[in-house]
């Protein structure tokens, strides 16, 4: 487990697009790249900075086939907090990567089971995923693998913890809108990526970040499977490093020298 920390969210961000960057450079030259997203608002400075390298003429995602960590069961097609909107409008749309090249569960399936199974056979045959994009969830959940969800678990329906509800109500006009069941890719899907870059950034991700880096790996703590990867890497800020003891933080440090780009 690498683990990066950064005095802020925007360094986070430069260092992370770095890793992006060259997974679609390196991997790119040979075949598609394909990239594991994360929705959710840990991510979005580093989309925007990729964002900025495209515009630039820096960086082509022509090659790029992204696909999705989770998505809500029961928001129509086209609901802006549907997470492949938001993947659209946030990241994708702007970096030019083809709508058919981007998948993601289908939350408006009549029988989401069978939609989920549909997904992991997807990411089987056209993957593996190159680079995992993840964030963390107040409790420890990643995609939407709540605490409890087992290490070799794989795409399947699940519903959320209800402090996950809480912590996504911000994202919706009214709390009671927010979906309380979804699709997401589980943790044994997730662990095929080649490698898994996870992106936590302010106080409240703290002691989730401590537990997953410092605590045993448990299906408790959902993030803590990262320790038995073989290649994850944890670009976190200041703030979310604050619980971590500091002989897991200091030496990370001397890495920590801002973006290379
Ligand atoms: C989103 C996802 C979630 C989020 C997590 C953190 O696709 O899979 O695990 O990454 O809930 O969300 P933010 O970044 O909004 O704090």
């Amino acid at each position: 487990m690498d683990l990066i920390v950064l005095p802020d969210p925007a360094d986070c961000a430069r260092r992370a697009a770095d890793l992006v960057t060259d997974a679609v450079e390196d991997v790119g030259r040979e075949r598609r790249v394909v990239l594991g997203l994360a929705t959710g608002s840990s991510p979005l400075p580093t989309y925007r900075e990729l964002i900025e390298r495209h515009a630039a003429g820096r960086l082509d995602f022509s090659r790029t086939t992204g696909f999705l960590l989770d998505e809500y069961i029961g928001l129509p097609a086209g609901h802006p907090q549907a997470y492949r909107e938001v993947i659209l409008r946030e990241f994708a749309g702007p970096v030019g990567l083809d709508p058919g090249h981007l998948h993601s569960p289908d939350g408006t399936a009549a029988d989401p089971a069978t939609a989920a199974s549909g997904y992991e056979h997807l990411i089987v045959e056209q993957g593996p995923v190159d680079l995992q994009i993840l964030g963390i969830g107040s409790n420890g959940h990643i995609g939407f693998n709540e605490p409890g969800s087992p290490f070799d678990s794989t795409t399947r329906v699940t519903r959320l913890a209800d402090s996950s509800v809480a912590d996504n109500a911000r994202f919706f006009d009214d709390p009671a809108d927010v979906p309380r069941q979804v699709i997401t890719q589980g943790l044994a899907t997730i662990s095929r990526a080649r490698h898994l870059l996870l992106i936590a950034t302010g106080a409240a991700k703290a002691a989730a970040v401590a537990a997953a880096v410092e605590g045993p790996a448990t299906p408790e703590l959902p993030a803590s499977v990262l320790q038995r990867h073989p290649r994850s890497t944890l670009v976190i800020d200041d703030e979310a490093a604050a619980h971590l003891s500091s002989r897991a933080a200091a030496p990370q440090r001397e890495l920590s020298r801002g973006s290379r780009r």
